[in-house]
C-alpha cells in the first residue's frame, strides 16, 4: 500500500495525500491582487492531484515585502484570495497561505529608502544594507499584523496559514544570534530569542481559533556561521507547537547561507535529515523538503520515517500532474525539474515571472490552447532539446512526426552540459524530453542524417530544423595542433585530458570544463563516507580529497570576470568551486598562439607562456544550420528552431520550440 496516497491528518484537515507544495514565489501579480494567471496557475495543480498547496509568502504588512507578492495584509485582497481558493476547491485540493515578513531582507528601495526592520541593527547578506532595530511597539503591532492577516486567510476560505520561520526571514532574525543583539526581553537568552517566534503564533492561534491549522516553515539548520544549527532549529519547532503550530515543513539554510540549497549541488533529498531531526522533538506532523523528485523517492523517505509528508516545489512547478501520474505508476512520463534555477528562481531574483526550462508552459497555464489545424507531416531534423520539444509540441496538436538524429543517441548539448560537477540533473532533461516526444506519438530515429534529397522524398508538409549549436572556432595560431580539444568533445566524451591545462574562455561552458578537468583525481563521494565512517582520515584531509584533482587548471578570459551568462542562484557556487578546486583565472588575457613552449597569453602583466599538455577551446557557440538552402527554397514550409536558429541555451532552445509551434 501505498504511504505517499495515504490520508493524514493536520489538526482539523484531513489530506488525502502525503504531498505538499511549498509556497513560492512566482511573480505573476504586480499589484498583489490574484489574477488569472496565478488562478490558472493553481487550478493545473490542484487537479494534478497534489494534497495540500501552500500560496505565498505573502506579506503581513506593506514593510514586509513586495507589492509583486500576493497581498493578504488588507481586506481589499479578500475577493481575489476567495477566488482562488475556491478554484482550488473546486479541483478537490486544499489549501493554505504562507504569512511572510522579510525584515532585513526587504530592500530599503522596496520601503521608500527607509531602513529595512530587523530584531537588531546588522548588515544582511543578501542586501548588503544595514537594518534598524524594531522597537517593542514595533514587534507588538507586527505580531497583530500576522494575527490580522491569519484572520483574513481563514476568512478567505483557505484551509491553513503558515508562518515563514525559514530562509533568514524576520523570525530567523529574532531566533539567531548572529542577528539579534537585543538586551530586553526579545534577545540574549535562547527564551528571549524564541518569544518573537511563539507570540506570533500564539497571536495568529487566538486569531483563527481552537481548529484551524497553523504550519509552520522552518529552517533546520540556518547554514549561516554563528548562527542557529540543527540542534536550535529543532527546539524553535518544539517552541512553536506548544505555541499552537500543527505541521512543519523543514527546508534547510538562509538566503545568505554558503551551503547550496536548492541546486543540483544538494543531493536528491539531501536535506531529509533536518526533518528526521525536528520529527524527534514534535508530534506534529513534519514535511521534508528540497530535491526530492520522484515517487520512488518520496515513497522510501516515509516508509524509512524521515518524515510524515513531501514538500514537492519545483516537482510540482515542471509538472502539475506530478502526484497524478504518480498514483497511476507512470512515474516515468513525469516531467522532473533539473534543479537549474534558471527559469524559477534566477526569475524571481531579477524580478520577472517565474517559468520553467523544461516546461514551457509554466507561467502560460492561462493562455488557451490554439485551435487545432489539419494533420500535417512534420520533419524533425535534429534531436536536441528543441527538436525534441517541437516533436512533443507537435505530435500532441495531431500532426505525424518523425524526427531524425544524426548522432546515436538524442539530447544534443544536453549531455556535454550534464558533465560538470553539480550538472548532472541535465541527463534526465534528455531523457524527458524524448519520453515527452514519443509518449506523444513522433517517432525518433538516431544514426540517420539526410540530405537535401533525402528530405524532399519524405514529402513533408513541414520541416523543423533544429540541428543545434556547433563550437566556435577563434583565428589562434596553434589551434589545429593535436593538444588542442573542443570543449563540447572533452565533456561529451568524457576525455581525460593532460596534466597542465589551459582553457580558452571563461563563460559557463568553459567555467564547467574547467571544472570538469580539475575535478579529475578527485575521490568519489563513496570513498569519502568510508574514510568519514571510519575515522581514516581527518575531516579535513577529507575536505582536500574531495577538492582537489591531481590536474593544474588555467582559466583563460578575455572579459574582466568569469563565469557571465551563469544565473545568480547557481553561478555563487561555481565561484566557490573555482576556488576550491584551486583552478587558476586570469581575466583580460587572451591566448594569442599555441606551440610547442605551451600557450602564450597577453595579460595586463604582460606577456605570459603556460607549458600545457591540453587546451581546451571553450570560445562559444554559433549556429549550425547545414539546411540553411534548403530553408531559403521552401519559405514557410520550414521552421528553424533553438540554437540552429541562434545559439541562446536550453531554456532558450524549449522555449523557442514551443512558441514557435504551439499553434502550427
Ligand atoms: C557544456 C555545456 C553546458 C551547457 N549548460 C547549459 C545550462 O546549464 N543551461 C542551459 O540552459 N543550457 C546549457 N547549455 C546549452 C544548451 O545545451 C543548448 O543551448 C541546447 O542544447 C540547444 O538545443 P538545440 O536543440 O537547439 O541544439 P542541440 O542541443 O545542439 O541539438 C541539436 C541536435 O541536432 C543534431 N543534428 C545536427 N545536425 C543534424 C543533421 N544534419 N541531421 C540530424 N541531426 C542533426 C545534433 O546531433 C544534436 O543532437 C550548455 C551547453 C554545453 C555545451
Ligand atoms: C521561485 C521560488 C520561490 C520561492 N519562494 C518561497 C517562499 O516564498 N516561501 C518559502 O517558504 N519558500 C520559498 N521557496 C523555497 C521552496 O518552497 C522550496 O523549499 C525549495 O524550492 C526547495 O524545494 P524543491 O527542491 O522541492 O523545489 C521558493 C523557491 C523557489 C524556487
Ligand atoms: S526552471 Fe529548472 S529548477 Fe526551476 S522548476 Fe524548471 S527545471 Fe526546476
Amino acid at each position: 500500500m501505498s504511504l505517499l496516497f495515504s490520508p493524514i491528518r493536520i489538526r482539523s484537515l484531513k489530506l488525502p495525500n502525503r504531498i505538499v507544495m511549498p509556497a513560492m514565489h512566482l511573480n505573476f501579480t504586480m499589484d498583489g491582487m490574484v489574477n488569472k494567471k496565478l488562478i490558472e496557475f493553481y487550478r493545473l495543480r490542484a487537479k494534478g492531484g497534489c494534497g495540500l498547496l501552500q500560496i505565498g509568502g505573502c506579506p503581513v504588512d506593506p514593510e514586509a515585502g513586495g507589492e509583486y507578492m500576493i497581498g493578504v495584509n488588507g481586506d481589499k485582497y479578500l475577493p481575489g484570495l476567495k477566488s482562488l481558493v475556491d478554484v482550488i476547491h473546486s479541483e478537490g485540493s486544499h489549501c493554505g497561505l504562507q504569512l511572510y515578513h522579510a525584515g532585513r531582507y526587504t530592500y530599503s528601495f522596496f520601503l521608500g529608502g527607509k531602513q529595512p526592520p530587523s530584531a537588531s541593527a546588522t548588515l544582511s547578506g543578501l542586501t548588503r544594507e544595514m537594518s534598524r532595530e524594531m522597537t517593542v511597539e514595533e514587534i507588538r503591532k507586527t505580531v497583530q499584523d500576522f494575527a490580522d492577516s491569519a484572520a483574513r486567510v481563514k476568512e478567505a476560505g483557505f484551509d491553513v496559514v503558515e508562518v515563514i520561520a525559514s530562509a533568514g526571514y524576520l523570525v530567523n532574525q529574532f531566533f539567531s544570534p548572529l542577528t539579534n543583539l537585543r538586551t530586553d526581553e526579545y534577545g540574549g537568552s535562547l527564551e528571549n530569542r524564541l518569544r518573537f517566534g511563539v507570540e506570533v503564533v500564539q497571536a495568529i492561534r487566538r486569531a483563527v481559533g481552537p481548529d484551524f491549522p497553523i504550519t509552520v516553515r522552518l529552517s533546520g539548520n540556518d547554514f549561516v556561521e554563528g548562527s542557529n544549527t540543527n540542534k536550535e532549529n529543532a527546539l524553535l519547532a518544539k517552541a512553536l507547537e506548544a505555541a499552537g503550530a500543527d505541521m512543519f515543513n523543514v527546508t534547510g539554510g538562509w538566503h545568505e547561507s554558503r551551503v547550496p540549497q536548492i541546486t543540483n549541488a544538494l543531493p536528491r533529498a539531501g536535506f531529509a535529515y533536518l526533518a528526521r531531526n525536528v520529527k524527534r522533538l514534535v508530534k506534529a506532523p513534519v514535511a521534508a523538503a528540497n530535491r526530492i523528485n520522484t515517487p520512488e523517492m518520496a515513497e522510501q523517505l516515509l516508509r524509512d520515517g524521515w518524515c510524515d509528508l513531501v514538500s514537492l516545489g519545483r516537482a510540482l512547478i515542471t509538472d502539475a500532474e506530478w502526484p497524478l501520474k504518480a498514483r497511476e505508476g507512470r512515474s516515468a512520463d513525469i516531467l522532473h525539474c533539473i534543479s537549474c534555477n534558471q527559469e524559477c528562481l534566477d526569475n524571481i531574483f531579477q524580478l520577472k515571472p517565474l517559468g520553467c526550462l523544461v516546461n514551457p508552459r509554466v507561467g502560460h497555464e492561462d493562455e488557451p490552447e490554439a485551435p487545432k489545424t489539419p494533420a500535417k507531416k512534420v520533419l524533425v531534423l535534429g534531436g536536441g532539446p528543441a527538436g525534441l520539444t517541437a516533436a512533443a509540441t507537435l505530435a500532441r496538436r495531431g500532426h505525424s512526426v518523425e524526427v531524425v538524429e544524426k548522432r546515436e543517441r538524442v539530447g544534443g548539448q544536453v549531455f556535454a552540459a550534464s558533465v560538470a560537477p553539480n550538472k548532472s540533473e541535465f541527463a534526465t532533461l534528455a531523457e524527458t524530453l524524448f519520453r515527452q516526444a514519443t509518449l506523444a506519438g513522433a517517432t525518433v530515429a538516431t544514426n540517420v542524417e539526410l540530405d537535401e534529397k533525402g528530405i524532399v522524398a519524405r514529402r513533408p508538409d513541414l520541416v523543423v530544423l533544429a540541428t543545434g549549436g556547433q563550437p566556435l572556432r577563434p583565428p589562434i595560431e596553434g589551434l589545429d595542433r593535436p593538444e588542442v580539444v573542443e570543449a563540447m568533445a572533452v565533456l561529451d566524451e568524457r576525455r581525460s585530458v593532460g596534466q597542465r591545462v589551459v582553457v580558452i574562455g571563461g563563460g559557463p561552458i568553459g567555467v564547467e570544463a574547467a571544472l570538469y578537468a580539475a575535478a579529475i583525481g578527485t575521490i568519489e563521494p563513496e570513498t569519502a563516507a568510508f574514510l568519514l565512517r571510519h575515522r581514516a582520515e581527518d575531516p579535513e584531509t577529507i575536505r582536500a580529497l574531495l577538492w582537489r584533482g591531481n590536474k593544474q587548471v588555467t582559466l583563460v578570459e578575455m572579459q574582466s570576470a568569469v563565469g557571465q551568462g551563469i544565473g545568480k542562484s547557481t553561478k555563487w557556487i561555481a565561484m566557490k568551486e573555482i576556488k576550491e578546486m584551486g583552478v587558476e583565472v586570469l581575466t583580460q588575457a587572451r591566448v594569442v598562439r599555441i606551440d610547442d613552449a605551451g600557450a602564450h597569453l597577453d595579460t595586463p602583466e604582460g606577456a605570459r607562456t603556460i607549458p600545457v599538455d591540453t587546451v581546451i577551446l571553450a570560445a562559444g557557440m554559433t549556429a549550425h544550420n547545414p539546411y540553411a538552402n534548403l530553408a531559403a527554397r521552401m519559405g514557410d514550409k520550414v521552421v528553424v528552431v533553438g540554437d540552429a536558429g541562434g545559439v541562446s541555451d536550453a531554456a532558450g532552445a524549449i522555449r523557442d520550440a514551443y512558441r514557435k509551434l504551439r499553434a502550427v
